[in-house]
């Protein structure tokens, strides 16, 4: 009797652990199989590609680059009116949402230089216009031509390769959304610079041809 109680216990000890260790395994599995997702996205929400040819948005090249991707963070509009140079502040702004650092060049972006109506805010209209006031900022973002979005393409990318000008973070607000995600406005913004390069490519294949 002895014997087959303590035979029962033990069946039902090992079951238990059988049980645990089950538990345990399955949680492991499901651990894995989260980070696995986890590193297949962008750090701000954007799908990771693996080669620059692949990379068909702007951000996705941004990703080939993990000490670019890693640093960048999420900025309120708030948090970026203080930074104008004034009060030890670094100056940064931002251009189709992504804001950089750009102290470096105060005497452009510093109070009353040239260009300082860009520091501190978002003026990404202004960019296409050249109105560097209130009038240029109100500018309806959705109305831009494919044009205009390539002008302001066109300074994105002068800060992006700017040796002394550094890419702090995204900004939440008309071309992020609060978990870092393109907004329709960008995405919008995207297609029409998409549009405009597919038809200058084939405006210069025609005239290749005739030539
Ligand atoms: C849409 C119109 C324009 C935009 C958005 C624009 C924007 C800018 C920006 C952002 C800079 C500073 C670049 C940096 O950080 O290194 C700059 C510099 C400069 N821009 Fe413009 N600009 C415009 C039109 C003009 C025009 C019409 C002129 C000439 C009449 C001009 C002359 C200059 C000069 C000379 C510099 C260099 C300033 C210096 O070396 O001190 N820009 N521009």
């Amino acid at each position: 009797m002895t014997t087959n109680k303590g035979l029962k216990l033990f069946d039902l000890k090992s079951r238990v652990c059988n049980n645990h260790f089950v538990k345990r395994v399955m949680q492991i599995l499901f651990i894995l199989v989260l980070s696995s997702i986890k590193s297949k996205n962008f750090a701000f929400g954007e799908e990771k590609c693996t080669n620059e040819q692949q990379c068909s948005t702007i951000d996705e090249k941004k990703t080939l680059d993990s000490s670019v991707s890693s640093t960048i963070r999420l900025i309120t509009e708030e948090e970026l009116s203080t930074k104008n140079g004034e009060n030890n502040n670094p100056i940064w702004l931002s251009v189709l949402g992504e804001v950089y650092d750009v102290t470096a060049g105060s005497h452009y972006y510093g109070t009353n230089a040239s260009y300082s109506f860009f520091a501190a805010k978002d003026a990404s209209p202004c960019f296409a216009s050249g109105k560097f006031n209130e009038e240029g900022l109100k500018e309806d973002l959705m109305a831009l031509k494919p044009k205009q979005v390539k002008e302001i393409e066109h300074w994105r990318e002068f800060y992006e390769d700017h040796e002394n000008y550094i890419l702090i973070g995204y900004l939440v607000g008309k071309f992020y959304d609060e978990n870092g995600k393109a907004t329709k406005l960008l995405k919008r913004c995207r297609k029409k610079l998409k549009y405009l390069i597919e038809k200058e490519n084939k405006e210069k294949q025609v005239q290749a041809k005739e030539k």
